[in-house]
């Protein structure tokens, strides 16, 4: 296939992992791109005791870079602590994506800031109960 997109981004772009609501999630985090317009939700479950994202999801309203992102965020913050899942940055995910064309990288932007909103979310709702 004649493309811009890495292999990666498309495999995640075409098997996205961890896709869809999490029923039995926390904390729910949507975000919204200032650049495009789409939006992105996540959802986590975190051990309470440990900090540790035990199970993680998100649905995306956005284009390829995005499901893609988002896909691989969720492999990325799997088993972190919120912590350590909150240092991820757009860069890293768009890296182990193989790289993003550069008028995507803000698709990835979206999806690490959804993290970011969804572990803050976490931190006040839930531990400052
Ligand atoms: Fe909107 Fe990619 S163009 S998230």
């Amino acid at each position: 296939m004649n493309t811009q997109y890495s292999e990666k981004v498309l495999d995640h772009f075409m098997h996205p992992r961890n896709l869809g609501i999490l029923e039995y999630a926390d904390v729910k985090a949507t975000e919204g791109s200032p650049a495009c317009g789409d939006q992105v939700s996540l959802y986590l479950k975190v051990n309470p005791k440990t900090m540790i994202i035990e199970d993680i999801s998100f649905q995306s309203y956005g284009c390829a870079s995005n499901i893609a992102t988002a896909s691989i965020i969720t492999e990325m913050a799997k088993g972190k602590t919120l912590d350590e899942a909150e240092k991820i940055t757009w860069k890293e995910s768009a890296n182990a994506l193989g790289g993003l064309p550069a008028v995507k990288m803000h698709c990835s932007v979206l999806a690490v800031d959804t993290l970011k909103s969804a572990i803050k979310k976490y931190k006040i709702d839930i531990i400052t109960r």
